[in-house]
């Protein structure tokens, strides 16, 4: 699991530390247990332990790569959002269908030429359909409402966007907004890794609200919702079978692996 704003812990029996080495820099990750599940889960946290990490400067190759080195196959990120949607609602839980990437100095990419070869990974079904349906089957177990089919717009951030952006966004068919689904998602397909988002609808964009946006104002909505969200993933993994049964995993057939 990758916690985004507000989940930086999950609730892990035994858990321990570990520091992993990549080619992109070093990573920390707890490994532990959930339930009676017999395969170890891993946390990372995409801003660090004390949110000390802005978007922009988060080392998602570093992070995808430490979680394929891991054997990870299938990742659930959670990812706090404002909404551009009267469909999508403060305290929502939404998964995500679709991206649109305004990021603008991320590398995004493993596949730089030379060695590692080139590779247009297809984005078609950017976050995978098969982890969506055990998140669904999750949530109906726990009695969670959960909305579907949202299109998130990535920002570059750290800054909050403009009114003038978020009508742009939403005129082009965003209807959430955040600032780390890209590149994230898309690095963890190019290594042939499942991948979705549980979104968290902390506020209401920029010019829909009718307040200055706040930092504060995320973490005290994530409060709220935080609880929920890691009871969904917990239920979530569950019910996951660790071997995948989607395309995902041949994202990176084209190109060869690492
Ligand atoms: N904009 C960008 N990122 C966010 C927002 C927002 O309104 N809320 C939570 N993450």
């Amino acid at each position: 699991m990758i916690g985004g704003t507000g989940l930086e812990n999950l609730c892990l029996q035994d858990y321990h530390g570990e520091t992993v080495q990549t080619p992109y820099g070093q990573v920390q990750i707890d490994l532990g247990r959930i339930g009676d599940l017999k395969e170890p889960v891993v946390f990372m946290s995409r801003h660090g332990k004390d949110h000390a990490t802005p978007p922009h400067l988060v080392n998602y190759r570093a992070n995808i790569w430490a979680l394929k080195e891991l054997g990870v196959t299938k990742i659930l990120a959670t990812a706090a959002v404002g909404s551009l949607s009267t469909h999508y609602k403060l305290g929502d839980i939404v998964l995500v269908e679709q991206f649109l990437d305004f990021t603008k100095s991320r590398p995004q990419t493993f596949y730089e030429g030379g060695k590692n070869g080139v590779l247009h990974v297809d984005m078609t079904e950017p976050y995978c359909h098969s982890v969506q349906r055990d998140i669904q089957k999750a949530a109906e177990r726990l009695g969670v409402t959960l909305k579907n089919n949202a299109t998130y717009a990535c920002t570059e951030g750290p800054r909050f966007e403009t009114p003038a952006e978020i009508k742009m966004y939403r005129m082009l068919g965003g209807d959430l907004v955040g600032m780390t689904s890209v590149p994230e998602v898309v690095l963890a397909k190019e290594l042939g890794m499942c991948y979705a988002t549980i979104a968290m609808v902390t506020n209401e964009a920029a010019g829909i609200a009718d307040h200055p946006l706040t930092h504060a104002e995320v973490l005290a909505s994530m409060k709220t919702m935080g609880k929920t969200v890691a009871a969904l993933v917990g239920e979530t993994f569950k019910m996951m079978n660790p071997e995948q049964d989607c395309p995902c995993r041949l994202a990176n057939e084209e190109a060869g692996k690492f």
